[in-house]
């Protein structure tokens, strides 16, 4: 089983970023762990992590025919990027949302995701552990 996990804007200042909101770790740590998960798992991960929409396009536009799963962060492109949706659905890979906080506990402009309706699930507020629960999910439906 391939699994691409793409995270977006922002998301390499974690373990800086708001700490109090976005917990201690940082990206690499939360990957190098899901990673060693994915391993045991005998899954393919890869991942990659951009704050550039142009960029995020192209790699999942790569992964066509090449992954089976998508788990993706959009991170603020959520709330704004109907071209990395469209994206996604071009390629038709089953992908599921991750966001580290409950985005429907905060401001009202994060409560709507262009990503929502069109993933096969959603996991938001379990912090970094979403990704390793986005997986498990994955797993439990393969
Ligand atoms: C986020 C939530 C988004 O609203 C925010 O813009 C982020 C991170 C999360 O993981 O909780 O950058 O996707």
């Amino acid at each position: 089983l391939r699994v691409l996990v793409l995270n977006g804007p922002n998301l390499n200042m974690l373990g800086k970023r708001e700490p109090e909101i976005y917990g201690a770790q940082t990206l690499a740590e939360i990957m190098q762990h899901l990673t060693q998960y994915a391993d045991s798992n005998n899954v393919a991960l890869t991942h990659f992590q951009s704050n550039s929409e142009a960029e995020l396009i192209s790699t999942i536009h790569s992964a066509f025919e090449q992954v089976d799963f998508i788990i993706i962060n959009p991170a603020a492109f959520t709330h704004t990027s109907v071209a990395l949706r469209d994206a996604l659905l071009s390629v038709a890979i089953p992908f599921v949302e991750v966001h580290l906080t409950n985005i429907y506990q905060r401001e009202a402009f994060r409560h709507h995701s262009y990503f929502s309706d069109v993933a096969k699930g959603v996991l938001c507020g379990f912090g970094a552990n979403g990704y390793k629960m986005a997986l498990d999910a994955i797993l439990a439906d393969r």
